[in-house]
């Protein structure tokens, strides 16, 4: 397999760890570049559901090499929880996971600080995951962060994180938070630092050395395009490069080292947390939520739920060089009768084709909506894309031809084997 990204095309929860489980048959490392537990990865294999936080999606297949790269903000306690969920399970954690020394570490601070973000946001809140991810990244911003190199040194860690508690304290007291104890999240981190010491490395060196090896890496992207910072639907966004770019800075992998950009997106659109969702539809909505699906992997939530918006998985195709498309939950459209498809927005009564930058010009953007006729079968159990109902394989290729890129893979149900290539 050829070096490949892979992206998320919409709001994130594309189902990136499920497609990601399926190419590490064919990758010999998955990398992890941006993000942190706000992610939520889930994979089926052989009925038994994973969720993955911060662990690459590629663990769960053996003999493959899963590294937690640079732009990842980390939180220890979170990943050493995830280590010790997997090995309960069987899952083999070891040799096979590599942290970068150089990833940023999220606090308790961090949390804390996103809570009362959130709480004094009132209804212009985001609706964050509250993992402390936006602080975390704030504080690398600020060169105030502390990394994971800080926490391999007990004595450097209890340094730094003496003078960052004073200063955090100060702030959460003086926005009416009661302040945290700094020993107890120092007893906690430096656990936390023996469990994780064996798998923090120079993961630039590691992943050149794997490359000069003639090693594949797959990236896998987390949150999804419109979430990105610079290019989502800001400020409704989280605090990373989520499009295909911040695989190369979260890395260090340069960008003439890479072959491929996958795009994931689901056959219709879902997002979670606040901000507008141009094709949002209550019925849609309902439809999903009563067969059980789209409740999000780590909070819970309930993902609003909307036809597919080929504006913005145009977008994301120009921003991310998506080359080949991933559909995924096609079988969610099984029973629907009509099928819309927004193929432009509508602004103060013009046609446009991009998402405006103003939140307020998108907020007001309507959709234009081509429609198309449902298969009314379910397509769950099909294994070849020639055997799909005529009308879904239509559907699947004229969202392709909308996106501009190559249909590569459509996802039929939530397991391994409900996969097609084309
Ligand atoms: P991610 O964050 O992009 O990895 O996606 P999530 O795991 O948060 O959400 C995707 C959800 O859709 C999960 O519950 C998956 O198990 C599920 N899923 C993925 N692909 C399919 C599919 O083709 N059909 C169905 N029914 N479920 C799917
Ligand atoms: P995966 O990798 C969907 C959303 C939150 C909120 C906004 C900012 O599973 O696709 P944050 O906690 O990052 O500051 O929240 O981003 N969000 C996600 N939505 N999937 C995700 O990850 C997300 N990670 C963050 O709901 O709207
Ligand atoms: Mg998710």
């Amino acid at each position: 397999m050829p070096n490949t990204i892979l992206t998320g095309a919409q709001w994130g929860d594309e189902g990136k760890g499920k497609i990601i489980d399926f190419l590490t048959d064919e990758a010999d490392i998955v990398v992890r570049s941006q993000g942190g537990n706000n992610a939520g990865h889930t994979i089926v294999i052989a009925e038994k559901k994973y969720v993955l936080h911060l662990i690459p999606s590629g663990i769960l297949r053996k003999s493959k090499t899963c590294v937690i790269g640079n732009g990842v903000v980390l939180d220890p306690i979170s990943l050493v929880a995830e280590i010790e969920g997997l090995r309960k399970r069987g899952v083999v954690v070891g040799k096979n996971l590599l942290i970068s020394d150089a990833a940023h570490i999220v606090l308790p601070y961090h949390r804390a600080l996103d809570g009362r973000h959130e709480a004094s946001r009132g209804k212009n809140k985001i609706g964050t995951t509250k993992r402390g991810i936006g602080p975390a990244y704030c504080d690398k911003a600020a060169r105030t962060g502390l990394r994971m190199c800080d926490l391999m040194s007990p004595e450097i860690f209890t340094k730094k994180l003496a003078a960052r508690m004073r200063e955090n304290n100060a702030l959460l007291k003086s926005l009416g938070v009661p302040p945290l104890n700094g020993r107890a999240v120092l007893k906690d981190y430096l656990a936390a630092a023996d469990l994780l010491r064996p798998f923090v490395t120079n993961t630039v060196v590691y992943l050149h050395k794997a490359l000069k090896a003639g090693k594949n890496l797959l990236f896998e992207g987390a949150q999804g395009t419109f979430l990105d910072i610079d290019h989502g639907t800001y400020p409704f966004v989280t605090s990373s490069n989520t499009t295909a770019a911040g695989a190369c800075t979260g890395s260090g992998v340069p960008p003439h080292r890479i072959d491929r950009v996958l795009g994931v997106m689901k056959a219709y659109t879902t997002r979670v947390g606040e901000g507008p969702l141009i094709t949002g539809d209550v019925a849609l909505s309902d439809a999903l939520h009563a067969m059980g699906r789209e409740f999000g992997a780590t909070t819970g939530r309930a993902r609003r739920c909307g036809w597919f918006d080929a504006v913005a998985t145009r977008y994301a195709a120009m921003v991310n060089g998506i080359d080949d498309i991933a559909i995924t939950n096609l079988d969610g459209l099984d029973a629907v009768a009509k099928i819309r498809v927004c193929t432009a927005y509508k602004l103060d009564g013009k046609k446009i084709d991009f998402p405006p930058a103003d939140p307020d010009a998108l907020a007001r953007c309507q959709p234009v909506y081509v429609e198309f006729p449902g298969w009314n079968s379910p397509t769950d159990m099909v294994r070849k894309f020639s055997d799909l109902p005529p009308r879904a394989r239509d559907y699947a290729r004229k969202i392709a031809e909308l996106t501009g890129a190559n249909l590569s893979i459509v996802s039929v149900g939530p397991g391994r084997e409900q996969t097609i290539r084309l």
